[in-house]
């Protein structure tokens, strides 16, 4: 099948290449001319597991091609994806400039019936807009040409993106038209393994679902870490009691992880968004603003067991090694991260930070610039040199085998503070280092 797709970004670049690799003839347009021509000889502006290889094969093959012209890819598409970004406004609303941008783009070229899918994360009731903006343009050129809005939310973790593209555990399709459903249907059957993954909706329960699914999720989180506090305070130690409730099916063990916080382009930005609707029809997000909210709290909870260990003398002067940048492993994202919280709130506080992330450097040199106060250094043993004390922010798999004698032998104040509870207190205590970690309060309560 011939498929367009506008956004070369995380969810366009993913998704048009894992549809060539099943044999479709995919076109990715972009409006930045020098993405598409790094793209074009093989270089991803992300780092995403298995990507690379995937682009350049299909690339190679003829099927995946990169350009800028809009009309061509309009042309080409059978099904045009719409997948650009949906920023958040000043108010936590997502912003539809460049997904409405793209809908006019598709109202000026559109010669012949075509399905446009929102890919996008767009509030419930986008695809009424796109319908109605390509309808506006066709009628502005005296065109009479068919074509269908679906919404085709995605659900790609970061990290995971490529696998999760190829092998998804559900489909959603919102439609109108099930003529439409029918097509998509034949386009992703090389993804429909097993047993039926499609589930076919209304556009708008299709919009409303994307929000839920990271709404839930990011509730889950809270929850733990609203737990994790509390059993800080009360001397337990969240570790156990997640293992305790997690064997119920009911609850599961997935996102029942405390920490840092969440980050990231989706979780922070979705759970806003949805709450924003909410208000707009007139319903009060209780719920939602809480998740929120806790998360915020949490991002400084890391600068708060610094100063709680460092008491009255305070941290100025003091150099941290921060361990992990990325809002989470095997990425090199740095939107919404923890760790932006804890770098700017330790500066504040007079502090140094010497930091090492496995992908995030040239992230955190764009976000940062050159600053006295931050070394970007070349290895986690490396970002211990010279450090009062050691945090991690980020629980990359190499950071779980650290020799803790070694951070011991390195650290002024024998201090590590684990914002991801990737050590046991007791290995930690046993190398001669005071440790805090997410709502542990039995270690915390000994220091
Ligand atoms: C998420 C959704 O998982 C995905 O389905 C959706 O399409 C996009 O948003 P992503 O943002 O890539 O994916 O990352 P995810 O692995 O979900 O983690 C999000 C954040 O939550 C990270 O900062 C992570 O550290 C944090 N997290 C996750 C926790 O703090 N605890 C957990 O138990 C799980």
């Amino acid at each position: 099948m011939r498929v367009s797709i506008f956004g070369t970004g995380y969810v366009g670049l993913v998704t048009g290449t894992c549809l060539a690799e099943v044999g479709h003839d995919v076109v990715c347009v972009d409006v930045d001319a020098g993405k598409v021509e790094r793209l074009h000889q093989g270089i991803i502006p992300i780092y995403e597991p298995g990507l690379e290889p995937m682009v350049k094969a299909n690339h190679a093959a003829g099927r995946l091609d990169f350009t800028t012209d809009a009309a061509r890819a309009v042309a080409h598409g059978e099904v045009v994806f719409i997948a650009v970004g949906t920023p958040p406004d000043e108010d936590g609303s997502a912003d539809l400039q460049y997904v409405l941008q793209v809908a006019r783009t598709i109202g000026e070229h559109l010669q012949a019936p075509t399905i446009v899918v929102d890919k996008s994360t767009v509030p419930v009731g986008t695809a009424d807009r796109v319908r109605a903006t390509i309808a506006e343009v066709l009628a502005a050129r005296g065109a009479d040409i068919a074509f269908d809005v679906v919404s085709n939310p995605e659900f790609l973790k970061e990290g995971a993106a490529v696998e999760d593209c190829m092998r998804p555990d559900r489909i959603v399709l919102g439609v109108d038209d099930p003529r439409a459903a029918e097509k998509l249907k034949r386009l992703y059957a090389p993804f429909n393994r097993n047993h039926d993954r499609f589930v076919v909706m209304d556009v708008r329960s299709a919009e409303l679902t994307k929000y839920a699914a990271n709404a839930m999720l990011a509730t889950k989180i809270s929850f733990m870490n609203e737990i994790a506090n509390i059993a800080e305070k009360v001397g337990a130690d969240v570790e156990m009691v997640r293992k305790g409730i997690g064997s119920d099916p009911r609850i599961g063990w997935h996102f029942i992880y405390p920490g840092a916080g969440y980050g990231g382009s989706c979780f922070p930005k979705d759970v806003q968004a949805l709450a924003r609707t909410a208000q707009q029809v007139g319903h009060q997000p209780l719920l939602l603003d809480a998740v929120e909210a806790v998360n915020e709290r949490q991002k400084g909870h890391l600068h708060e067991l610094v100063t709680r260990h460092y008491g009255d003398g305070g941290i100025s002067g003091k150099t941290f090694a921060v361990w992990g940048l990325a809002f989470k492993p095997d990425t090199d994202d740095m939107r919404e991260a923890s760790s932006r919280r804890l770098l700017a709130q330790l500066w504040e506080s007079g502090a140094r930070v010497r930091a090492y992330d496995p992908e995030a450097a040239d992230e955190a040199r764009r976000i940062f610039g050159d600053r006295d106060d931050l070394v970007l250094c070349a290895s986690a043993a490396d970002a211990l040199d010279g450090a009062d004390a050691l945090v991690v922010v980020t629980e990359w798999k190499q950071f779980r085998s650290a020799d803790l004698a070694q951070v011991r032998a390195k650290l002024g104040d024998a201090v590590v503070f684990d914002g991801r509870n990737i050590y046991r207190p007791e290995d930690a205590e046993d190398a001669g280092l005071a440790y805090y970690g997410i709502g542990r309060g039995r270690s915390v309560r000994a220091h």
